[in-house]
């Protein structure tokens, strides 16, 4: 039991609140430190050494508002630096990767996967690894889509070719892909507009992520059980710009404050 740490959520920006929103319903008692990185937004396209050391970075923020666990809310943030972060943690460290493949083969019934995900995800070849070591024959499409996350930052509505934009990243599964798997957290932001062009099952990753983080809470004896419900706490360090209004939109609910700090 402990109701005083709270888990720290991290993205590059926005999207992780589409983790965010999984775990609130699911552990609605966790005080939660949420961090977004908008200042060295979209990782999409960084090497991964950059994307290591703003997580690094992002983990002794974190670590010093006393987080008991560590929600990697972003793909590509996980495709980097999962490794490294867990070794240089002392709480546990969660990432989102598996939580998308575990959803995406439950569901496919032709095995042919659909990746949605930015340029650093595709190339890492993270979800292809992954997927392959399930040894299920599958056929795996990548689509590396390198607007979608800074539109989806910028305020997805008031771009007038966003429809035509997706389309051509969608346009790579017509190979009779069943299962897409949203492999940006940002991108469930978005799904209204996924859903209408893309015929199947689109899965994402927040449910089993949230799942998982339920389980390590557990297994470690790190549960918050009071009676009230968590407080969460918002942090960017980059300008305020849509966050407040997409985080709101989104997760439905009022945030009363989001505080700007350098890191
Ligand atoms: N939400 C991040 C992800 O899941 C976006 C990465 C980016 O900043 O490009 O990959």
């Amino acid at each position: 039991m402990d109701n005083d740490k709270s888990v720290g959520i991290f993205d590059s920006g926005v999207g992780g609140t589409t983790v965010l929103k999984e775990i609130i319903k699911l552990l609605p008692k966790e005080n939660i430190i949420y961090f977004g990185d908008n200042k060295n937004s979209p990782y999409g396209e960084k090497k991964e050494e950059e994307i290591q050391v703003h997580c690094l970075e992002i983990l002794k923020f974190l670590l010093k508002k006393k987080c008991k666990a560590i929600v990697i809310a972003c793909n590509t943030a996980t495709a980097a630096a999962f490794e490294v972060l867990s070794k240089n943690s002392p709480v546990p460290v969660i990432g989102v990767i598996s939580g998308g493949i575990k959803a995406a083969i439950e569901v496919t019934k032709n095995k042919k996967i659909g990746i949605l995900a930015t340029p650093f995800t595709v190339s890492s070849m993270a979800y292809i690894n992954e997927l392959e070591k399930k040894n299920m024959d599958l056929e795996i499409i990548q689509s590396p889509c390198k607007d979608l996350c800074p539109m989806i930052e910028a305020g997805w509505g008031k771009f007038k070719n966003r429809k035509f934009i997706l389309e051509e990243y969608l346009s790579f599964f017509k190979n009779g892909t069943d299962t897409l798997i949203l492999a940006c957290t940002h991108y469930p932001i978005i799904k209204k507009d996924i859903e209408e062009l893309f015929i199947g099952n689109i899965v994402d990753t927040a449910k089993e992520t949230a799942m998982e983080l339920l389980d390590v809470l557990n297994k470690n004896a790190l549960k918050n059980n009071s009676d009230d419900l968590g407080e969460i706490k918002f942090y960017i360090n980059g300008e305020l710009g849509n966050f407040k209004n997409i985080a709101e939109d989104f997760l439905e609910i009022k945030i009363l404050e989001v505080k700007q700090i350098d890191i």
